[in-house]
């Protein structure tokens, strides 16, 4: 008798099978062994794979069956959110991007010397985005290492995959807020030892230079070749807001995209945000390295940066997922920056001749399998594929005091749809996270 825990799901399973292609198994089952998942077929077929799969050996079997309102989801994933900053969601958007980042941003993550409030906070941000169903987020975190480490405890602790980002700043922001170029160096190598330490599967550091203008070529440059020696992902800003992208290019003298391409930051393990304004030559270049954008739509309409075009990007073969920023977005929960994706995308049509606006099963791709390749991590999570470990979620439109009312009964494409335009956190029923259950 094995003791390894097995658990199968039964019900409607809502997943992406492909890139761009959504997937739906009506009475389907989901076999779920400790983290992996082993078989996903239609429920008629599971006889045969209970005894292919000679699941009788096991003592340890648990079923889960879903109601008709439910959905079962893989799980949603942040890929590119700044936890120190969740304190000021909500709040700050009289400014744009550089003078928020002076009058506000800044002026928080200083407070992060502080371990007490750093603890609070993080333990504040991963518990409510694993509420809303994100159960992957790719982090910034903060200037100090210790504060850094203490956001890893924290998704630790309460069950999240992660990446999570030292920052890397030495210029272009407070005295008091800025490191020297070696001590950019000596921390971030340090810290991706701590993390690499701690040996947990679900928790891996990534490489953070805030934006090319918070550091220098010199640095960049040293980052990417610790990155390619490490194998270790990246992910910074790019052309977010014009007065930014204005400054970039007084500094370098080049496109944005070819600046970071200069210092081998543009990798297959990259994440950028935003690529509101990048150029043809831009985006093929981001292409050609297999370099990804992390989409905030929520964050470009409130700090009042730009409308980006998804299809434009998909178009020119640049991998794309969705992150909130916050709290450059106000909202933590992916959920919303679908809704927002969507309206943005809209938005893009009334300007736009002969364009075709994203529909739910669009921004539904990004924020789980299109997350997970612009992550990288698509041979892991991302939806329902035997062998990938079992991040998921169960969404139900019928729970009593939610945003809407479920008065006709739903298919499970329907139950997706009004999930992605009236769900919220009081709709994601139970989180799963590498077979665990953390909701
Ligand atoms: N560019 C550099 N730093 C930041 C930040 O914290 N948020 C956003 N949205 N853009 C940035
Ligand atoms: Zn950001």
């Amino acid at each position: 008798m094995s003791s390894e825990r097995l658990v199968i799901f039964f019900g409607n399973i809502v997943h992406c099978s492909e890139q761009f292609k959504i997937h739906i198994i009506e009475n389907g089952f989901v076999m779920v062994l400790e983290n992996k998942i082993m078989e996903v077929n239609e429920e008629s077929a599971f006889e045969e794979a209970k005894a292919r799969l000679n699941i009788t050996k096991h003592n340890n079997i648990e079923e889960i069956r879903l109601k008709k309102s439910q959905i079962l989801i893989p799980g949603l994933i942040d890929t590119h959110i700044h936890a120190p900053q969740y304190p000021n969601s909500g709040l700050g958007y009289d400014k744009l991007l550089l003078e928020w980042l002076d009058t506000y941003t800044y002026k928080l993550e200083k407070k992060y010397k502080d371990q007490d409030f750093s603890k609070k906070v993080f333990d504040a941000v991963v518990r409510k985005t694993l509420d809303h169903g994100t159960t992957t987020a790719c982090y910034f975190a903060s200037l100090y290492s210790n504060s850094s480490l203490l956001l890893v405890d924290s998704v630790i602790t309460h069950g999240q995959r992660a990446l999570v980002g030292k920052i890397n700043m030495t210029t272009l922001a407070p005295e008091d807020y800025i490191e020297t170029p070696s001590e950019s160096i000596i921390n971030t190598k340090n810290f991706i030892k701590d993390v690499t330490s701690k040996k947990n599967d679900l928790v891996q550091p990534i490489i953070t230079p805030r934006f090319a203008l918070s550091v220098d070529m010199n640095l960049m440059k040293e980052l990417g070749s610790i990155a390619k020696e490490q194998e270790v992902p990246i992910q910074t800003h790019i052309s977010e807001n014009v007065d930014e992208i204005k400054m970039v290019k007084e500094k370098y003298n080049m496109s944005y995209a070819e600046t970071y391409d200069k210092a081998d930051l543009l990798t297959t393990k990259t994440i950028l945000a935003h690529g509101v304004y990048l150029s043809d030559d831009e985006l093929k270049l981001l292409a050609n390295r297999g370099t990804s954008i992390a989409h905030c739509p929520e964050s470009n309409t409130c700090l009042k940066s730009g409308l980006c075009d998804v299809r434009r990007l998909q178009a020119a073969g640049v991998k794309v997922g969705l992150g909130t920023d916050v709290s450059g977005g106000p909202s933590a929960s992916i959920i919303q920056a679908m809704k927002a994706a969507l309206d943005v995308s809209i938005h893009i049509f009334f300007q736009k001749e002969n364009y075709t606006p994203l529909n739910f099963e669009d921004v539904f791709y990004l924020a789980t399998l299109g997350g997970a390749e612009a992550l990288a991590l698509e041979n892991k999570i991302g939806n329902f594929e035997v062998g990938k470990d079992f991040d998921a979620l169960i969404i139900d439109m019928d729970v009593e005091n939610s945003s809407s009312d479920y008065l006709l009964e739903c298919s499970p494409s329907e139950i997706l749809q009004k999930f992605i335009y009236l769900g919220d956190d009081r709709n994601v029923t139970n989180v799963f996270v590498a077979g665990r259950r953390v909701k």
